[in-house]
């Protein structure tokens, strides 16, 4: 019999398999402890449940990958999850399982601790989370594999055990529903195309175009010509107001660096920017949830000087140089992204707004020219790795008084702070950019103390 001091239920139906879960993985899964000692990170558990595990695979060392054999005991924590994909092993929302109020406690804990394990940092103010404004249908960009598997063409997210065909994701935005079910309907149209295969994936981007329709993107990964007529024929049975195949030689650098090979009809995204449209290309990044998006440019506003200079670096179309240039400042944006810095580039042509764009890859290019110690801030918003070694040294040799740090990955977050030796941290404030997955966005404020 164990006693269960969270909920103080009393639960007799256990036995030497059962376990509880005590936390979740930095991905979402429920973590408990067999009594050998063993950790077992089980999908689809949360903390308080009590489970009889099903072990997928257990390797030497580390974590015990698991399933829920049974469950035994539903936490109190628990929620219904809306979406039939979740018992299915789809890896999409697996925080949709438990409550809000939870999910944010969760996440401003499981921050805290990364930046004191990884980080070193202890005692700094880590606010609560501010929660978004929707939990579900959030998502103004989703992604999907389309694989050729072992029953046949299919499109979804990959889960636990390969490609978890998905009819309808609820993370994606009301615009994406119809024209999502559309492309399922018609995968046909796909089968006979050589670029599918588990070897050569097409990666599907679907996008809102803030005009309340949707566009695509298919990336094809391939060194060869791309054969678009199936291709074409399958984006245009869906009614995107636009859409586009690129090539790729490498999935991961999809968002910096792709070819065009066709496009039809309008695939452009329009940002509302400082009063005025943005527009951009379908392929360039911009944050998936735009609400939670502009409290981070809100937040941002809030802790620099009102008319001095600002360093954007990572900065893409300018989301955060042109919020503070619009105010009364001047910025310069830092990307290497040559689509995103055009978009930048006309926006202020036509605005007249003081913001200049650099064409600089952060990662290689010599810095000596960047004098980073004229401007009174920088912002950095680097992708989900964490900022480059190089950009941190120059920061920590000739840095402005003040950074603010903008992350989607703690663990980098953590490990970039550490290296930023000539600052301090003096303000952390998480932001629930994602709800219902495990992934969280951070503001940081750092101060130059040598
Ligand atoms: C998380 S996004 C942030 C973009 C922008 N701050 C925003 O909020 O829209 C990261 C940005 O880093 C840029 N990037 C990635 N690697 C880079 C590199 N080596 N040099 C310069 N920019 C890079 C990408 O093009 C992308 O615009």
């Amino acid at each position: 019999m164990i006693n269960d001091k969270r909920s103080t239920q009393t639960v007799d139906n256990t036995s030497d398999d059962t376990v509880w879960v005590h936390d979740l993985s930095w991905d979402g899964r429920g973590v408990a402890r067999r009594d050998d000692g063993r950790v077992l990170m089980i999908f689809g558990a949360i903390p308080g449940d009590l489970v009889i595990p099903e072990i997928r695979h257990e390797p030497n060392k580390g974590p015990v990958d698991c399933t829920i054999g049974e469950l035994v005991h539903e936490s109190p924590q628990r929620v219904p999850h809306p979406c039939p994909h979740y018992a299915r092993g789809c890896p999409a929302s697996q925080l949709g399982a438990v409550r809000r109020e939870f999910s944010l406690d969760w996440k401003r804990t499981h921050l805290v601790e990364t930046l004191r394990r990884i980080g070193g940092l202890e005692g700094v103010v880590v606010e609560p989370v501010i929660p978004s404004p929707k939990q579900w249908r959030y998502r103004e960009r989703l992604e999907f594999q389309v694989l050729r598997g072992q029953n046949g063409l299919d499109m979804g997210y990959i889960g636990l055990s390969g490609l978890v065909p998905v009819l309808d994701c609820r993370l994606g935005a009301t615009p994406l529903i119809k024209p999502f079910a559309a492309l399922r309907r018609n995968l046909d149209y796909l089968d006979s195309h050589p670029h599918l295969g588990d070897r050569v994936p097409l990666r599907l981007l679907l996008r809102d175009n803030g005009r309340g329709e949707a566009i695509a993107v298919l990336f094809v990964l391939t060194r060869g010509p791309v054969d678009s007529a199936p291709l074409e024929e399958w984006l245009d049975s869906a009614g995107f107001a636009g859409w586009e195949i690129r090539r790729v030689r490498n999935q991961k650098l999809r968002y910096i660096n792709s070819e065009l090979v066709i496009s039809k009809g309008d695939p452009t995204v329009r940002i509302r920017i400082a009063g005025r449209d943005l527009i951009l290309q379908a392929s360039v990044f911009s944050q998936v949830n735009r609400k939670a998006a502009n409290e981070l440019v809100n937040l941002m506003l809030e802790q620099v000087p009102e008319d001095g200079r600002l360093l954007d670096l990572y900065g893409g179309y300018g989301r955060f140089g042109i919020a503070y240039a619009d105010r009364s400042g001047k910025a310069t944006v830092v990307d290497s992204a040559a689509d995103a810095l055009s978009a930048g580039r006309d926006y202020v042509r036509k605005t007249g707004l003081p913001v200049e764009f650099r064409d600089i890859d952060l990662g290689r290019d010599d810095l000596a020219e960047l004098d980073a110690a004229v401007f009174d801030a920088a912002i950095l918003d680097p992708p989900h790795a964490g900022a480059d070694e190089q950009v941190l040294d120059m920061l920590n040799e000739r840095g402005p008084e003040r950074i603010i740090y903008v992350s989607c990955h703690p663990a980098a977050l953590a490990r970039d702070l550490k290296r930023l030796t000539a600052y301090k941290t003096d303000l952390v404030v998480p932001i629930d950019m994602f709800p219902s997955t495990s992934e969280l966005e951070t503001l940081v404020i750092l101060d130059r103390i040598s």
